[in-house]
């Protein structure tokens, strides 16, 4: 529902369709959200149990699943939600077989592969919002402690979403200075700013916020409305979402994980052959490793 909004609110899409198993609940929102519609651009809601009524989408997003409790790790969700999909994705995709498929569900980019392996779509049209959100975050802190916007932060998060992503320190620079040139040990154990605790905060944010209030919602719904308005608009932005990164990077493994791709009407569209240092690229495959030892573990 927090993707919903930012959609709506954001005037990215005025016709959208929602699919719930929960239909009584399901209801009440379409009808909460039909009474908002003169502060929504008018927009069309529909939306039921059955599938038929996501027909012809341009983007599917996929939030349906288990969520992680209190102390549970992403990971711990697999095989609950890989049954969900068996049944969600083929169904989804029957009616709308152009689509982009943007999956959110956790551990975001092991789901991302069962949905592509259960699509039958090309890969470039099966994303996972993967580290956009992580990435979001690292710029939030990185802003929040040099006390300047967090959009004039640029820096990345990638790999996993989730305990083993990694924080590419070498490139983070803001509005234009590299924080490298600035302090050399930045990110590092070396460093006495002790910046590496960003990284930390990045992957604690989710646990904290579950802690507090059992899920997360605003953060990741918003990243999933940015990201789908890349895939409307063409925008060609570019962002950490979770792709088949078998290739890149020396990763010798079927598996999707987080690099920044240029994004547009067709998904994915290009891969940025970002400069990593050895460091960052030994932590990307060692978290390809990771996601790859569940993607074996799951029962198609
Ligand atoms: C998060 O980190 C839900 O995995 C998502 O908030």
């Amino acid at each position: 529902m927090a993707c919903v909004v930012g959609i709506l609110m954001q005037k990215i899409s005025n016709n959208l369709a929602m699919v719930d198993m929960n239909e009584k609940f399901l209801q009440g929102e379409l009808l909460d959200l039909r009474h908002s519609s003169v502060y929504l651009n008018d927009a069309i809601i529909c939306g039921g149990k059955d599938y038929s009524v996501s027909a012809n989408s341009k983007v599917i997003i996929v939030t349906a699943g288990a969520r992680q409790q209190k102390g549970e790790s992403r990971l711990n969700l697999v095989q609950k939600n890989v049954e969900i999909f068996k049944c969600l994705i083929p169904e989804l995709v029957k009616h709308s077989p152009d689509c982009i498929l943007l999956i959110i569900t956790n551990p975001v980019d092991v789901m991302t592969y069962v949905a592509w392996k259960l699509s039958g779509l090309p890969c470039h049209r099966v994303i996972g919002t993967g580290c956009a959100l992580d990435s979001a975050r690292f710029r939030f802190f990185i802003g929040d402690r040099l006390n300047v916007r967090p959009s004039n932060v640029h820096s990345w998060v990638i790999g996993e979403h989730g305990d083993s992503s990694v924080p590419v320190w070498s490139g983070v620079d803001v509005a234009g200075l590299r924080l490298r040139e600035i302090n050399p040990d930045v990110g590092t154990e070396d460093d006495k700013e002790k910046f590496s605790e960003l990284h930390t905060k990045v992957v604690r944010s989710a646990y904290d916020v579950i802690q507090l209030k059992g899920y997360t919602s605003w953060a990741i719904g918003l990243t999933g409305a940015s990201v789908t308005r890349s895939f409307l608009r063409n925008t060609g932005e570019i962002n950490a979402v979770s792709i088949f990164a078998k290739g890149y990077f020396g990763i010798d493994k079927d598996v999707y994980l987080s690099l920044p791709c240029v994004l547009g009407r067709g998904g994915v569209s290009h891969v940025l052959r970002m400069r990593l240092t050895e460091e960052e690229a030994c932590r990307l495959r060692k978290s390809a490793d990771v996601v790859h030892e569940v993607v074996c573990s799951v029962k198609l």
